[in-house]
């Protein structure tokens, strides 16, 4: 299986879900209008891996955040998406492996981590559909 379809109509804004991708954990955010205007104040020149929250999302889903659920340091699934998990500091993903924080757009803020989690190749085959892969 190379693909992952994924209905993403019952995540409300504040929650995600874990999929699975190519035998990965892959996580779905829908972030909050704070959520979004966190990611958006940041400078970017500040990070450690500089993108910005629309580089990371899709045009007219901007809420919408998919990455792989697989740290950047050394590979363990980090905590934030699901119900009551530790978020970290920067309000998005925290890895108790090491302490590597990410925040609300998943961009690598505190720890060892080298760079944000990943966003895999994906597109909207309808509003409330994404294909990854
Ligand atoms: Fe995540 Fe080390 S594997 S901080």
């Amino acid at each position: 299986e190379s693909t992952t379809e994924l209905d993403i109509s019952a995540i409300e804004p504040g929650q995600a879900i874990k999929a699975v991708f190519r035998k990965q954990p892959v996580f779905v955010r829908n972030l909050t209008p704070e959520e979004i205007e966190a990611a958006n104040a940041v400078d970017i020149s500040t990070l450690r891996d500089p993108e910005t929250l629309d580089e990371r999302t899709r045009e007219g889903h901007h809420n919408l955040l998919v990455t792989m659920g697989v740290c950047t340091h050394l590979g363990c699934v980090p905590l934030g998406a699901g119900e009551g998990e530790n978020k970290g500091e920067y309000g998005g993903y925290f890895c108790p492996c090491h302490g590597s924080s990410y925040d609300t757009a998943a961009r690598i803020r505190k720890g060892p981590a080298p760079s944000n989690l990943v966003v895999p190749d994906y597109e909207f085959t309808s509003d409330t559909t994404i294909l990854i892969g």
